[in-house]
């Protein structure tokens, strides 16, 4: 009933003419693929090109940020006006680079989920614990806190589109990836916390990705958990071979 999501995060890797030659090489590998819903999240200055190139394809375009206002005195910042007038469908939020890097907080998440939803993105929260948290006992706490802080304020009906990402800060960019069981059980955990924050029917109905280290090797052990809807991967969406072994999960 959630159908998955494969979700490529570029960070800030690839120029244009790198973007496009990882299209001709990936759109061929995934032709026609329908099982999954595929989306890319390139830089900024390549997200243009990859646009056009994906738009009759089965691939979805997204930013990795933007501002939750329409124009304003923000240098390096990008509006929602901005992303959807070049066709962008998707964003990225609350990404833990964001959070860990450039003071990212979960009431900024919150206003660009309104703002997301106003210009009818679809919106992919990510939320994750440290490892000081875990190690801590708080993974639970922070989950919750992130999951309803980012939600305030949103009905159920006006997050219809969300999408919500669990990435553990301790397995991001570390070849570490959490277990598939600890996975599910933090998925778990956020669904639980939709449907407190919102409402029964959303929790049953929203993809939860896990994100994280995934790899052509570890994909289909998360794909078996019930509760993993999907994946967003960092650096193994980097090359088309790896991305389309993930994309092609058995
Ligand atoms: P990774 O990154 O796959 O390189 O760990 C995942 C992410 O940050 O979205």
């Amino acid at each position: 009933m959630r159908k998955p999501l494969i979700a490529g995060n570029w960070k800030m890797y690839k120029t244009p003419r790198e973007s496009l030659s990882f299209l001709d090489a990936f759109l061929p590998l995934v032709v026609r693929h329908n099982r999954d819903e595929l989306a890319l999240f390139p830089p900024m200055t390549s997200l243009g090109y990859v646009l056009d190139a994906c738009a009759r394809s089965n691939v979805s375009v997204g930013a990795q940020n933007m501002h939750w206002l329409n124009e304003g005195p923000y240098t390096g910042q990008t509006s929602p006006t901005m992303l959807s007038s070049i066709g962008c469908s998707h964003v990225l939020l609350g990404h833990s680079e964001l959070r860990l890097y450039f003071g990212e907080t979960d009431e900024r998440v919150n206003l660009k989920l309104k703002a997301a939803i106003k210009h009818n993105f679809s919106p992919i929260v990510c939320v994750g614990e440290s490892e000081a948290d875990r190690n801590a006992g708080k993974t639970e706490q922070t989950l919750r806190s992130q999951i309803c802080t980012a939600l305030r304020g949103v009905s159920a009906e006006e997050a219809d589109r969300l999408v919500v990402a669990y990435e553990p800060v301790w397995a991001i960019g570390t070849g570490s990836t959490a277990n598939p069981h600890v996975a599910a059980e933090a998925h778990g955990l956020i669904r639980h916390e939709l449907g407190r924050c919102c409402n029964q029917a959303l929790a049953g109905k929203t993809r939860i990705l896990y994100g994280g280290s995934v790899k052509p090797e570890n994909i289909s052990a998360l794909m078996q958990q019930e509760e993993i809807d999907g994946v967003l991967v960092g650096g193994a969406s980097l090359d088309p071979q790896s991305f389309s072994k993930i994309v092609h999960y058995t």
